[in-house]
């Protein structure tokens, strides 16, 4: 753990200077007080990547992209925070502290770093050994180079060769000091009561990466054609590598990935390394098992575009249509790739470049439900109870979709395809949907708040596009938050005998009436306000753009970062240079309006339990719930009136 004061540090240093820390990655030019580029982001071609060395943000105006110089290198050079922080230490020559750490974490941390250690040690072992041992060179380099391999894609990729001799590894291994138990950890040596032998044995090695570049695990390729023994080997589970968490080959993709937003999906390591070699670096391999959520979230942290790329044998790829519902309720837009008979990926992208691989796979990759329903049809043609199955099948893969429009236009596409009604797959769709709503909201409410707290990390887009539980005020609040991190310390009116700052006015207000967001991060940025003042220090602007929660200051950069919805706001008044002269009126405006549309709201739920117990006839209950209706619309009244007259003229 890294001390607080050091975060601090950093993070003061770095986004004074974020303008140095974007600029290593992007070529940035002066633009008034601004500076502006191509953003990293997305694709573009006339810059709307915006750089403020003033605020410290930056903010993209094409894909929304915005924060501090945390979150700029946490985003592109996808880093965990205490990572981000210490390459920015780095960089600005501030010595980073680690905190203590507690025996457990100690001796955790210790073998999960003594065994990746090791793992890069037995990386370098077997690349050396293929390039500078003879029985390397002749059996391991001398295959890779019969199926095609060029050198740059051999090294990027840091493959090796493990000799065939039972214990050559290990016996380097514990000469240079490597402890038999995290040889034993790893997987790389197994070890019995009366021997000790190197797991891989005459194999052509390939290293598995973690998200960070560390080797975690390998596969060996065995290079004789010998029925009997399997085609690879892997490392077993082990504490650094989770084979269902991992992707052959995102850590040489994800920039990629990030750039084209779009992802390739194949199946093995020589696909990987075919479509690198092509001049296709956004791809990744699933390692010949079938997906799970957790390789999907992996991949959906950089785009939702995904394209699986499927050798064309048909029993297998009707086995494997099953696992890409999963894919589907992830909220990914999923492409299939059929290649034509006898290649696979590997093959097909051998002698071909870039542009002939792109282009063949635009021209023939097919949306998944139109491409299942096809597929499908084909084989229930005249069968009547075939194609009402096939329509369950099809529906449940629709009614998987987070998003509702989404499913809305598969729906119409496939009553097409089906010749079936389409009121009549919409009907079912919202059965299917229904039940599942109903089985998640019974299973765990707090979801829907999980949801909201992730919606301001650009990582978690799919969760973005769940429309579980919209904010029903969202603007209102972050008008609010923007308020207060803006104006926080100011005084609402300098008029008045007693002046109470626009902060203070806020959280009274909102304590008063018991104003909780349902998302946990604009609550969060409320409570650190109050603590913040609490202590006497008043929280300011700065305070939480350079916060050490990344919740927090991207919340903060991004609240700030759209400036001309003030500008807006004021159209309507007529032209108005300084905001703060309207704070006496906008801060109890913004307020207000909060608390009717809040107010709002409450009435629109009354009205419907009202309607509901009127059908079932419980008339206690409806009364009950009249009187409460009643009395809120009286409130409502009240605010209305209050707004009435602090409008702005
Ligand atoms: N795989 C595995 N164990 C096996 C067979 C396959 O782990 N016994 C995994 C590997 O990750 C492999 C992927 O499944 O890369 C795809 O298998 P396959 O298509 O058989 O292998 P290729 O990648 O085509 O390997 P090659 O081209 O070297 O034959
Ligand atoms: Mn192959």
């Amino acid at each position: 753990m890294i001390d607080q004061v050091t975060v601090d540090k950093v993070l003061e240093t770095a986004n004074s200077q974020i303008v140095e820390v974007v600029s290593d990655y992007v070529t940035l030019r002066r633009r008034g007080i601004n500076y502006l580029g191509n953003c990293p982001f997305h694709n573009e071609k006339t810059p709307s990547f915006t750089v403020s060395p003033h605020k410290g943000i930056f903010k993209c105006f094409g894909c929304g992209e915005g924060g501090n110089a945390l979150n700029f290198v946490m985003k592109h050079d996808q880093l965990s925070f205490v990572d981000a922080i210490k390459f920015l230490g780095k960089k600005f020559n501030i010595e980073i502290e680690e905190e203590e750490y507690s025996p457990e974490q100690l001796k955790q941390k210790n073998e999960r770093e003594s065994m990746m250690v090791l793992s890069e040690f037995a990386g370098h072992f077997f690349s050396s050994n293929l390039t500078d041992s003879d029985e390397g060179k002749s059996v391991g380099l001398g295959y890779l180079r019969t199926r095609g391999f060029r050198d740059d894609i051999i090294e990027k990729f840091q493959l090796g060769y493990s000799p065939e001799q039972r214990d050559a590894f290990t016996n380097e291994a514990i000469k240079q000091g490597y402890k038999l138990e995290y040889l034993e950890k790893t997987g790389l040596t197994v070890v019995r009561d009366n021997y000790q032998a190197d797991r891989f044995r005459g194999r052509v090695m390939f290293p598995i990466h973690s998200l960070a570049g560390k080797v975690i695990a390998f596969g060996g390729r065995i290079l004789k054609n010998d029925k009997k023994t399997a085609k690879y080997l892997n490392s077993p589970e082990s504490e650094i590598y989770h084979k269902s968490r991992v992707v052959y080959g995102i850590y040489h993709a994800k920039q990629e990935i990030t750039r084209q937003d779009r992802c390739f999906l194949v199946e093995g390591y020589t696909d990987v390394l075919a479509f690198h070699q092509s001049g296709i670096s956004n791809v990744v391999a699933s390692s010949g098992t079938a997906l799970t959520s957790d390789q999907i979230r992996l991949i959906a942290r950089f785009t939702k575009n995904i394209t699986i790329i499927y050798d064309g044998d048909p029993a297998g790829l009707k086995a494997s249509l099953r696992g890409i519902d999963l894919v589907l309720a992830e909220g990914m837009n999923v492409k299939i790739l059929l290649l034509p008979d006898g290649e696979d990926p590997d093959s097909f992208a051998k002698g071909r470049n870039e542009e002939q691989l792109l282009t063949y796979i635009n021209a023939h990759e097919q949306d998944f439900i139109k491409f299942k329903t096809s597929l499908l049809l084909e084989e229930a043609q005249n069968d009547p109870i075939k194609k009402a199955q096939l329509i369950q099948d099809i529906v449940r893969s629709i009614s998987i979709i987070p998003d509702s429009i989404t499913r809305s236009v598969y729906v119409k596409e496939c009553s097409t395809l089906l010749k079936v009604d389409e009121h009549i797959l919409m009907q079912e769709t919202g059965k299917l949907q229904r039940k599942k709503q109903e089985e998640d909201y019974r299973r765990n409410i707090p979801r829907a708040q999980q949801v909201a707290s992730t919606a301001v990390e650009p990582q978690t887009a799919a969760a973005k596009s769940k429309d579980t539980a919209p904010n029903p005020l969202e603007l209102e609040e972050r008008e609010i938050l923007r308020f207060l991190v803006k104006y926080g310390e100011r005084p609402v009116n300098p008029d008045d005998e007693e002046p109470i700052s626009v902060g203070q006015y806020i959280l009274h207000e909102l304590k008063q009436d018991d104003l909780l967001s349902v998302n946990p991060v604009y609550n969060k940025m409320m409570e650190a306000y109050d603590a913040g003042c609490a202590n006497t220090q008043t929280p300011t602007l700065k305070f939480f753009v350079n916060n050490s929660d990344p919740e927090l200051s991207r919340l903060a950069s991004d609240l700030i970062g759209k400036e001309h919805d003030l500008s807006k706001i004021h159209q309507k008044f007529g032209v108005v240079t300084n905001a703060e002269e309207l704070l006496p009126k906008l801060v109890p405006k913004i307020v207000m309006e909060l608390k009717w549309k809040k107010v709002k709201t409450i009435i629109k739920e009354k009205r419907l339990l009202v309607q509901k117990y009127e059908v079932s006839g419980n008339s206690d209950a409806m009364m009950e719930e009249m009187k409460e209706l009643i009395t809120w619309q009286q409130v409502l009244a009240h605010i209305s009136k209050e707004l009435d007259g602090r409008t702005i003229v």
